[in-house]
């Protein structure tokens, strides 16, 4: 079976266990509220911010068109934080415990091997995948408008849907047979931090 065809299918136990979290539940039922967003979004600043600066000095590598075809996010991050002027925010300290967690598993695996790294960047790709439906949902909820409060949902002037495709034929072609188990083991390691980030929310 194809690398990514692997990863799907052994994390797709995670992934539905995030999408029954109390804060998706909460957001799909309409049951939601802007503290809750907070929480996620802060959550994520730490993760972004964490990760996108390093990976600006990882080129030239085995994983390089997927580095250099990555689309920088935090800024959409802190462009929706501003946008509801909580800057100064209190996010719970569990949410950035976590997220702390997730940084410093995907950076641990960076310093060791650049192609176990990708376990982790597979969920924040893949994560953009479903940011079409939980955005219908915010903007309901929230009572917002044009892409204001949520422009790391919209995913700005990008075609996940080819982005993706770009990504998995990559990986599919160029990460050698042997990596297989360690960047499963890596995704799975990361889809668990990433779990207990959204039940601390
Ligand atoms: C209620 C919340 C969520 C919904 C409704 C949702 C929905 C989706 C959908 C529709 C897909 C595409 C599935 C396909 O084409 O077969 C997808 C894929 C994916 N999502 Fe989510 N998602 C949610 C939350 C998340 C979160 C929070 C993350 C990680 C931070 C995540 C990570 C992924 C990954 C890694 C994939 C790629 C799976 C693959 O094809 O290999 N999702 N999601």
């Amino acid at each position: 079976m194809c690398l990514m065809c692997e990863l799907k299918s052994e994390t797709k136990y995670l992934h539905v266990r995030l999408m029954h979290s109390k804060y998706f539940q909460a957001m799909l039922r309409g049951n939601f509220s802007l503290e809750m967003y907070l929480n996620e979004l802060f959550g994520l600043e730490v993760i972004y911010s964490g990760i996108e600066s390093k990976i600006q000095k990882y080129k030239n590598t085995e994983l390089d068109f997927i580095y250099e075809n990555y689309i920088y996010k935090v800024s959409w991050i802190r462009d929706d934080i501003s946008y509801f002027n909580h800057e100064k925010f209190n996010p719970k300290e569990k949410v950035i415990e976590k997220a702390e967690k997730f940084k410093e598993a995907f950076c641990n695996a960076l310093n060791k091997n650049i192609v176990e790294s990708f376990g982790y960047l597979y969920i924040l790709e893949g994560s953009a995948l479903g940011t079409f439906i939980l955005k219908k949902h915010v903007v309901r909820k929230l009572n917002l408008t044009n892409d204001g409060g949520t422009k790391f949902l919209s995913n700005s002037q990008i075609d996940v849907k080819e982005h993706w495709a770009n990504l998995k034929d990559y990986v599919n072609n160029n990460v050698s047979a042997g990596f297989k188990p360690s960047v499963i083991e890596e995704a799975i390691n990361g889809f668990k931090i990433i779990n207990e980030m959204y039940a601390a929310i």
